[in-house]
């Protein structure tokens, strides 16, 4: 059902050939999570993958994103958390819940997505992201206000290649309301300010649950510069959002909760962006966990269907795959059903893999894209004479029962206790987060990482 018609795939490692495809009607592939679960035919793909674009600089305060960085990389980077006031990095981890979805989305996808729901979009108008597209006519520089807009136009034969961050603001925050922490934000608002002396010389202020894409209020913005930052502006720039953004009204919610909803969220988020302005403290970065850099994938100039090899549970092996085959596909075909077929929506989790030691959902990653990387399956994880510790920690905890979400958090359990061996129990639920079981629920799972972990559980004194 996946990966719709995809009947060539080319891999480039030089920009100007990727461009070249592209105006050949070639359609580009970053982290795939939305190209290949949707219903669009793409008869021929162009993998950004090895071009590069994976960086993360800091150029006297300015900040350039490659495009490829993704959701989780940006999460996980202190000088993304830094030259952003921790904005971006609040705005990736609350956009997508699930780490396995992180590490494939990317920046660039993301924006060029553009999802009117989209809370990284929203971080970045606030901080006034300029983005970079090449074409074959040469660069194209878009601010976000005019690329979030409708970024199909800006990247029209072109590849989004960076995002430009200049200079840190002093205070920012990010406000979300939703249904379900993992579900997507009803209204989200991102704020950035800087000051001039005592007076807010800068505020940047970005709505989602809005018709259309994500937008800044300069009417609000306006009530704040030049201002004290007293409570009464910050009251009166809530009011200018209720009154002037056009929220949307559809089946999630009504414009009229929006609307309040964001004026509540907008107030907050500029009470807690000014107290980090004039405290000059950044909120605490969560624990990043420490994975060796992926490997680079090299060229593929064009593959249609052939072997590929893939290094599976420390074994080579060579399945037999289509350019538009899945990672989860070639596992399955090969005989490695611990690996589980769900939703193949990246919805789940229950495909997960570890890829190069992170968590990915398999369903939404072509097997091409696996090619010289360590694939590990539960299969490679214990054996049923010799489990693995996270395998007998379920067990003795009781954290089994049909088995089918399983293989998926016990890799995850694993990812994360070899990169923090004593997680806090926010961090073993940040962990599973993405997995959805039908059967124990989120507490069993939760206890059996903790006892794998060493730590007592729940329910031991
Ligand atoms: C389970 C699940 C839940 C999700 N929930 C949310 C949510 O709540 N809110 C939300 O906003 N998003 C959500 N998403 C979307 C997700 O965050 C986006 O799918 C992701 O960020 C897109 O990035 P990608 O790298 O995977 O893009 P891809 O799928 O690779 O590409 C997306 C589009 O952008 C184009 N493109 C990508 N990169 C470039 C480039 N550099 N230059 C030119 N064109 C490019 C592609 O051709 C394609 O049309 C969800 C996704 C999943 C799987
Ligand atoms: S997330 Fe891959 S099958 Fe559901
Ligand atoms: S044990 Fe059945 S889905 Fe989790």
């Amino acid at each position: 059902m996946l990966a719709r018609g995809i009947r060539s795939y080319h891999r480039p490692s030089r920009l100007a050939e990727a461009i070249e495809l592209v105006k050949q009607g070639a359609v580009p592939l970053a982290g795939g999570t939305r190209l290949l679960a949707s219903a669009r035919e793409i008869p021929n793909v162009v993998d950004l993958a090895a071009l590069g674009l994976d960086q993360v600089e800091l150029d006297d305060g300015d900040l350039r994103l490659g495009a490829l960085v993704t959701l989780q990389a940006a999460a996980d980077s202190p000088i993304v958390h830094s030259a952003t006031g921790a904005l971006l990095t609040a705005a990736c981890r609350a956009q997508q819940p699930s780490r396995m979805v992180r590490n494939l989305a990317t920046l660039g996808g993301e924006s060029v997505f553009a999802s009117p729901d989209s809370e990284v979009a929203a971080a970045l108008l606030a901080l006034n992201t300029v983005f970079v597209v090449e074409r074959s006519d040469g660069p194209l520089e878009s601010p976000a206000l005019r690329f979030l807009r409708n970024p199909a136009e800006d990247v029209a034969q072109g590849i989004l290649t960076s995002l430009f961050v200049p200079g840190a603001p002093e205070g920012t925050a990010l406000e979300r309301v939703a249904v379900l922490p993992s579900a997507p934000a009803l209204v989200a608002v991102a704020v950035a300010v800087s000051f001039s002396g005592d007076q807010c010389g800068r505020a940047r202020i970005a709505l989602t649950g809005l018709v259309g894409a994500p937008a800044r209020v300069p009417e609000a913005e306006n009530r704040m510069e030049g201002s004290h930052a007293e409570d009464a502006d910050i009251e009166r720039a809530a009011e200018q959002v209720a009154t002037r953004a056009p929220f949307r009204d559809d089946a999630h919610a009504p414009a009229a909760y929006r609307r309040q909803v964001a004026r509540v969220l907008t107030r907050r988020a500029l009470h807690r962006a000014v107290k980090q302005a004039r405290s000059g403290q950044l909120p605490a970065a969560p624990r990043s966990r420490p994975t060796s850099r992926g490997r680079a994938l090299v060229a593929l100039p064009y593959f249609t269907s052939g072997r590929v090899e893939l290094n599976v549970n420390g074994e080579t092996r060579r399945p037999e795959v289509e350019a538009r085959t899945t990672l989860l596909d070639a596992l399955r075909r090969d005989g490695l059903w611990g690996v589980k077929h769900g939703c193949e929506t990246g919805e789940c989790g229950a495909c997960t893999v570890l890829v190069d030691g992170r968590p990915v959902v398999s369903c939404l990653m072509l097997a091409l894209r696996a090619q010289g990387r360590n694939v590990q399956t539960v299969e490679g994880l214990g054996t049923p004479d010799a489990l693995h510790p996270v395998q007998q920690a379920f067990v003795d905890t009781g954290a089994v029962q049909c088995g089918y979400c399983t293989p998926a958090m016990e890799l995850c359990a694993k990812a994360l206790l070899e990169a923090l061996p004593d997680p806090t129990e926010g961090e073993v639920r940040e962990a599973l987060a993405g997995c959805l079981c039908r059967c124990i629920g989120y507490v069993k799972p939760v206890q059996a990482v903790q006892r794998a972990a060493g730590g007592a559980t729940a329910d031991e004194p």
